[in-house]
């Protein structure tokens, strides 16, 4: 049997598709970008903290603190509404955290859904939702009634006026177009009514879109709730600053000898250090006593986890030969494979030294060290996998390409949060839903890594070292005739064609529609991980985890190809 056929043997349970309409870009009068938005949203906080206006203010007041608020910063007159919705909402965010999720009302558009395929019926209180799956409304329906919302998905009906004059309503978080929430803003502010409105990207009233995590933040926004305080950006520093030398010798002790030096600098070196901050995370969402410091027992397990990763990297690097990463030389290109293979074997014997050493009670280490060692295991049947591919090259089909992906990259992610789960004695508890979830997120992350590598200046070397990659399959699939040829070629090694060959792909990406695709599949995964936290009895670290993917996906946005995408559509609307 073919290595492809092999990989396909046990496909991925299918995500569930999202139309593409999901990553139609903003209307014009909203910051086109999520960095763009976000560093307004930066901007009107400031200003609230500095000015303190006062809630309820009436729309014409409301637009001179926008005004200012725009002159100050500079910022584009036509965001204007939207400014005001916001600093509306900053004005708001405390007294909505007080109120309690019982007597709140989640109001939703109906555009929201995917207009030609919804099968919800509308009664007087407006649609209902038959929980399809092919839009948000039932991710947001659920989680807010799962907290006790109300939920509406009607707009600006009389039904709402009458759940506010009842006083059976004491707060709304509301989805909504600019427009409607301009007509709306009246009545909700002559009632006084706590709200937060969250503004749809599109106000074309069909197949609309909103920034999903801003919404779930929206609605879990609470003075009760712990996760809310963790603060993911400030944790994320911390992590980083777990790895300079210093701090690595606190935790592992001095190294000793050229290998373990080597070993140090590698782990220090750089990245994202996201499989740490997963642990450690993760633990702190699950742990009792949230008022203690944090051992430094964790510390020992969150650099354990990068020591695998990182190790996994030195191979890597050796098994592609590749020469770069993080715009140095590889390991083994600075010391010589057989130095490099042997840190490598180092830093995964560092991992479990680590491990054995944490003071967890024996069966939560006995936990981690059986989870450290089937990622292990999961991780090199993935890459031999791939490795079995590449030693007799054969064009694969992207759903191939994302079980690799599913064995590869998933693992780390999964050992990650089992540790830090471990740690806190809640592995059992929480097992079944960070494997679905991690695989998944693992999905996602490849694909936005494989799109990456296909990025104007990183082409040429992926393509002359050709390895399964979500964006190339995608387009040897839609490519036809000569192109299809061309492509096919690549993937059998027939030659990478350097930088023409390199700018014709990234064309042919382009041209078929490949890379639309690709972004949505990207999203298709991420909704997928969402998805399966429905099944998490914890709060905590459900509200977490669902945190965690806004962080990793929106943190870097994808260079090239999303950049044309915009650019594109932007030309089409
Ligand atoms: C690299 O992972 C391998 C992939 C799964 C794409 P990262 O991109 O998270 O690597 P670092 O930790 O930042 O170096
Ligand atoms: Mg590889």
């Amino acid at each position: 049997m073919s290595s492809a056929a092999n990989i396909a043997k046990a496909p991925l349970p299918a995500p569930i598709p999202v139309t593409q309409t999901r990553i139609r870009p903003p209307k014009e009068n909203i910051p086109q970008t999520k960095a763009a938005r976000d560093e307004l949203l930066a901007q009107i906080r400031a200003y609230n903290e500095r000015v303190s206006p006062v809630a309820p203010m009436p729309l014409d007041e409301l637009e001179v603190h926008a005004r200012k608020i725009l002159e100050e910063t500079g910022t584009d007159e036509r965001y204007l509404h939207y400014t005001a919705v916001l600093l509306n909402n900053e004005m708001w965010r405390e007294t909505l955290a007080t109120i309690p999720y019982e007597r709140r009302l989640l109001l939703m558009p109906k555009c929201l859904r995917v207009e030609d395929k919804c099968p919800a019926p509308f009664d007087e209180f407006g649609l209902l939702c038959k929980q399809c799956g092919l839009c948000t409304i039932e991710d947001f329906q659920n989680e807010a009634e799962r907290l006790g919302y109300a939920v509406l998905v009607a707009e600006g009906s009389a039904v709402v006026m009458s759940l506010i004059q009842t006083g059976k309503i004491e707060a709304i978080v509301g989805i909504s177009c600019l427009p409607v929430l301009e007509r709306t803003f009246p009545y909700v502010e002559a009632a006084a009514i706590p709200s937060v409105a969250v503004p749809l990207l599109q106000d074309d009233c069909i197949n609309t879109t909103v920034d999903n995590d801003w919404v779930w933040d929206v609605i879990h926004l609470t003075s009760e709730d712990k996760t809310r305080r963790l603060n993911l950006n400030a944790l994320h520093e911390d992590v980083r600053g777990w790895f300079d030398p210093g701090s690595l010798a606190e935790v592992m002790g001095e190294p000793r000898g050229g290998a373990e030096e080597i070993g140090r600098e590698w782990l220090a070196r750089d990245g994202k250090r996201w499989r740490p901050f997963l642990t450690i995370a993760t633990y702190q969402a699950l742990r009792e006593d949230r008022g203690e410091p944090v051992p430094d027992d964790i510390r020992k397990l969150a650099v354990a986890v990068e020591c695998f990763h990182k190790a996994s990297l030195i191979h890597d690097d050796i098994e592609d030969g590749d020469a770069t990463r993080y715009g140095q030389k590889t390991l083994h290109e600075e010391h010589g494979i057989a130095i490099a293979l042997n840190v490598g074997d180092l830093l995964i014997g560092e991992g479990y030294r680590l491990i054995g050493e944490c003071g967890a009670p024996g069966d939560a280490k006995a936990a981690m060290l059986l989870a450290a060692s089937r990622g292990q295991r999961a991780l090199c049947r993935g890459q031999g996998d791939e490795l079995a591919w590449a030693r007799a090259p054969e064009a694969l089909n992207h759903k191939q390409v994302f079980e690799i992906h599913r064995h590869k990259t998933a693992p780390a992610f999964e050992v990650a949060l089992q540790l830090g789960a471990a740690y806190a004695g809640k592995l059992d508890e929480v097992a079944e839903v960070i494997s679905t979830y991690s695989e998944n997120l693992g999905v996602a992350y490849q694909i936005r890594d494989d799109m990456a590598d296909l990025d104007e200046d990183a082409a040429a070397e992926t393509l002359a070292r050709l390895r399964p990659n979500a964006l190339l399959a995608l387009t040897r699939e839609k490519a036809k005739g000569d192109d299809r040829d061309y492509m096919e070629g690549l993937w059998t090694r027939g030659g990478s064609g350097g930088a023409e060959g390199a700018a014709r792909v990234r064309d042919l990406a382009h041209s078929t529609g490949a890379d639309e695709r690709c972004l949505v599949l990207l999203e298709m995964y991420k909704e997928a991980a969402v998805r399966s936290l429905a099944a998490l009895d914890n709060e905590n670290l459900k509200g977490l985890l669902r945190r965690v993917l806004g962080k990793i996906f929106n943190e870097l946005e994808i260079k090239g190809w999303c950049r044309e995408y915009e650019v594109k559509n932007g030309v089409r609307d």
